[in-house]
């Protein structure tokens, strides 16, 4: 199964995902980032496809479309988003109709968004974690995969608590999308 990592930031699950046996074909990034290094020191194909803006100006849907386009012509057919930081239109979702995951930072449907780690930390909950799910249209929504549960020590910052839940996260990840191209579907 040809397999397309999605990434914006640290990369640091993309370099865990490199160094199991997954067999990433492409990685696409949307902005300059260290990601991108990952992706080289592992010697795997990179697509930079750099947001034109992150303000009210930024076109979703022509973005949208040159992600999709380039994934369908490198005929990918699974699609991980490892800490991608761009909302992704309908037209992804036509092109890989239920063949896009998403890690995220927080026992969904509890502190969904881009501040999951800190939301979780104002809240006072005393357990979080991370689940793996199918992206839809609505962000961190779609049917969950799996998920593994991080304990909240009283010490705990925003950088404590994510390094631990990206410790479980990396794991849970991998092992999931693993299973997913073993059986050859997601569902
Ligand atoms: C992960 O916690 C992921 O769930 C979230 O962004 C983080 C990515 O980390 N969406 P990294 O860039 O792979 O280090």
């Amino acid at each position: 199964m040809r397999l397309a990592v999605l990434a914006s930031g640290t990369g640091t699950i993309l370099d865990a995902m490199a160094h199991s046996k997954l067999p990433i074909s492409l990685v696409v990034v949307d902005r300059p980032c260290k990601a991108e290094k990952i992706a080289a020191n592992h010697g795997l194909a990179l697509e930079l496809i750099e947001r034109s803006s992150f303000g009210n100006d930024f076109n979703r849907v022509s973005y949208t479309q040159q992600v999709t386009e380039r994934l369908l012509a490198a005929e990918i057919e699974l699609v991980a988003m490892a800490g991608f930081g761009t909302i992704l239109g309908q037209s992804i979702h036509d092109g890989f109709t239920g063949r896009i995951l998403n890690t995220h930072p927080s026992l969904l449907p509890a502190f969904p968004g881009w501040h999951a780690v800190q939301d979780a930390l104002n809240h006072g909950v005393k357990v979080t974690g991370c689940t793996v799910h199918i992206a839809t249209l609505e962000v961190d929504a779609g049917p969950i995969l799996a998920q593994q549960a991080v304990t909240i020590e009283p010490e705990d910052t925003v950088d404590t608590l994510h390094e631990r839940i990206k410790m479980v996260e990396r794991d849970l990840y991998i092992r999931t999308i693993q299973k997913v191209i073993d059986r050859g579907y997601v569902l």
